[in-house]
């Protein structure tokens, strides 16, 4: 499969080195159009050969087209490369907000699939919901989905709102749990802890929490049980998020999310 992946940046770099590093695609069948002569030199040095800073009508023999630019750079792009696109070309979009009618409109190719990942995917444990086209036949599908899972986990939807929500859970996810950190590190350090020491209760807290829950089958409820006894400590804490209803402010915060990636897709 001949891949070219249009935007080297964060997103667009992470897609690359974990298809490499992975060898899901060999080096000779990736190529990478990126604007910004700068980043050409920098993806060399990493051994990318295949660079281009314009479309070239080479475009006509790939078989999948990956779009990795900011939403806000999308129109500049379908102009550019409308020209080279022809309705054999799969394309995947990990554009945020941009949906696959939009693409569609744009672009004279019906076979479409969009991805929300998320940041973790920069160290392969990312998260990612993905949907497609009904024009995308289940082989195109699996093997969209062989390269997103270089990345880390994923999900397939049927439903294309469904990538609203998973943007408001995975999506900005990340952001809740460094909120949270932040809020128990600094709480730590009013108890009198250093900041490294603070940091270092919290991260490992946190990480040993997510691997008891991944190596068990226990819910969420369950391990809270098994941590906070009558009268106790852990109680007291949960007691008081409870009276300030952080559960329902947690669900309102990605209600609001969520409200904002409908938004955005409109
Ligand atoms: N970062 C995340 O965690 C995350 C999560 C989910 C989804 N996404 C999506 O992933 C996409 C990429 O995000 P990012 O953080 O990787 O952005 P980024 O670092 O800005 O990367 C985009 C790259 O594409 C280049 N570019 C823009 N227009 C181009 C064109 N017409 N032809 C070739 N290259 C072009 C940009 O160059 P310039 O800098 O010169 O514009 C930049 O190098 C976004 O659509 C975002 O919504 C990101």
């Amino acid at each position: 499969m001949k891949i070219l992946l249009i935007g080297a940046g964060n997103m667009g770099q992470t897609y690359a080195d974990s298809f490499i590093a992975q060898k899901v695609v060999k080096k000779e069948n990736l190529f990478i159009l990126e604007h910004l002569s700068e980043k050409v030199e920098q993806l060399q040095q990493k051994g990318y050969q295949q660079i281009w800073l314009t479309p070239t009508n080479e475009i006509a023999e790939m078989n999948l087209i990956i779009l990795a630019v900011k939403p806000q750079d999308s129109h500049l792009l379908f102009d550019n490369i409308k020209n080279w696109i022809n309705s054999s070309h799969l394309i995947l979009s990990i554009m945020a907000g941009v949906t696959i009618d939009g693409i569609k409109k744009r672009l004279p190719t019906q076979k479409i699939v969009r991805a929300m990942p998320n940041l973790p995917a920069q160290i392969s444990m990312g998260m990612t919901g993905f949907t497609a086209d009904i024009s995308v036949n289940r082989e195109e599908i699996f093997s969209v989905q062989n390269l997103l899972n270089t990345t880390g986990k994923t999900l397939f939807f049927e439903k294309e709102e469904m990538l609203d929500a998973v943007t408001a859970v995975s999506g900005s996810g990340p952001a809740y749990i460094f909120y949270f950190m932040k809020a128990m590190m600094k709480s730590a350090m009013a108890m009198g802890f250093t900041e490294t020491q603070s940091e270092m209760l919290v991260e490992q807290t946190f990480m040993g929490a997510v691997h008891l829950f991944n190596n068990n089958t226990f819910s969420c409820e369950e391990w809270i049980s098994k941590v906070a006894s009558k009268g106790g400590t852990t109680e007291a804490a949960l007691k008081d998020f409870n009276t300030n209803l952080l559960e329902e402010k947690i669900g309102n915060g990605l209600q609001q999310a969520l409200k904002r990636a409908i938004e955005l897709g409109k």
